[in-house]
């Protein structure tokens, strides 16, 4: 309404209103390398493309009569009330997405205007503390990248713990970087990476492992982040995370049914299924596939899930197919390129006000609507 309210003044939309037209602009504005890393996926990116494709073989199938003038999709999750089932994925080194360099905070800040939470990554241009403070009352939860040294994991744990962060999400499916030929291609990934220690060099424990400051050598604290970051994690390891932490623990990049069933007896809070939008390893299951096996196996435990929600419609699938949140990827970070806080607040705002549209249209006037039986597979 707002935006047709504005076009009988005669004023269209300041950013666009479409995937494709957001892609192609996000391409136009943002630097080739950096364009690389966010766009690019792993091998021919054949998984990255199937993960959108496949919400295309689901149809959600209209109900009439129904009267759905008031639809309600707020959620309640890990003690947390959100607007929608909605939240932002971490994007680590996303500060290069932005203008001024400080992605985190502007993307802390569209969470703070629309009420959906960013997940802010371990990767980030700002420290931790700086982005939680951007929030306002809007909740948000941490992303851990688990370094080896323990003691160090620990520390950037508690820090979430005290900055107010309600959740730690542990990505497990990348703990080393998967083949991408984009990256490979303008070999600029340490420098990218170089960008995003603010975890890092703000961390005391990193700080002590470090013959000077790194302020005064940088370098060697991109050294040393390389040689600690990225821990091959075991099941073995699964009780030491559960015991770092009393807050929701959730686990990002689960996939296999019988890893859901492993990581539900270890303990965590919600199960995260993804493929990382297909950046990690290329010829595997697009997400949304994986998706109904892993809702069966959690039996009842929370899953969030990403990987190729590019519109309401598919944020309404992934609802009907049972997951208890939906991560918002690339489309935020495209956002952000274009318009910094309001280009992502523009993203979210249509992915809600289609989505909201949809259950109106179709007749599902509450979440609990949206049942397996909501849709049909195309085959
Ligand atoms: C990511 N993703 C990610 N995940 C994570 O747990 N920690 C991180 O630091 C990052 N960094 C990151 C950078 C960039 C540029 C992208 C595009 C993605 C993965 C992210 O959380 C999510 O799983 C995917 O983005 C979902 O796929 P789509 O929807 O973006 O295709």
């Amino acid at each position: 309404n707002e935006i047709y309210l504005n076009g009988l003044g005669g004023v269209l939309p300041r950013f666009p209103m479409g995937f494709a037209e957001l892609e192609e602009r996000a391409q136009a504005a943002l630097p080739p390398s950096v364009w690389s890393y966010v766009a690019g996926g792993a091998g021919d990116e054949r998984t990255q493309r199937a993960n959108a494709t496949a919400f295309e073989r689901w149809g959600l199938v209209p109900r009439m009569f129904v009267g759905a003038a008031e639809r309600d999709l707020s959620v309640e999750l890990f003690g947390m009330r959100l607007p929608a089932p909605v939240f932002m994925a971490p994007i680590g080194v996303i500060g290069l997405c932005a203008q001024d360099g400080h992605g985190d905070l502007a993307t802390a800040r569209a969470a703070a205007r629309t009420g959906v939470p960013m997940v802010a990554s371990t990767l980030t241009v700002d420290p931790m503390e700086q982005v939680a403070a951007e929030f306002g009352d809007t909740p948000g939860l941490f992303q851990l990248y688990t370094p080896t040294d323990r003691e160090l994991a620990a520390s950037l744990v508690h820090r979430a713990e005290k900055a107010g962060y309600r959740g730690i999400v542990v990505t497990l499916d990348t703990w080393i970087t998967g083949w991408r030929p984009r990256d490979l291609a303008t070999a600029n990934f340490p420098q990218l990476r170089g960008h995003c220690l603010a975890d890092y060099t703000s961390d005391p424990v990193f700080r002590a492992r470090l013959a000077r400051t790194p302020e005064e050598d940088p370098q060697s604290a991109v050294l040393l982040w390389t040689q600690i970051f990225g821990n091959p994690l075991t099941w073995d390891d699964l009780p030491w995370l559960r015991s770092l932490t009393d807050l929701p623990l959730i686990v990002k990049g689960i996939c296999h049914p019988e890893d859901v069933r492993r990581a539900k007896d270890g303990g965590v809070d919600g199960i995260y299924c993804s493929n990382h939008g297909g950046r990690q390893a290329n010829g595997g299951l697009p997400a949304l596939d994986a998706l109904p096996g892993v809702v069966e196996a959690a039996d009842g435990l929370p899953v969030l899930f990403d990987s190729g929600v590019r519109s309401g419609a598919d944020i309404v699938k992934a609802v009907a197919l049972g997951a208890s949140a939906v991560g918002i990827g690339r489309p935020y970070a495209y956002g952000l390129a274009l318009g910094g806080t309001d280009g992502i607040v523009h993203v979210l705002r249509s992915l809600l006000a289609e989505a909201d549209l949809i259950m109106a249209v179709d007749g599902y006037p509450t979440l609990a609507d949206l049942t397996p039986e909501s849709l049909r597979h195309l085959g």
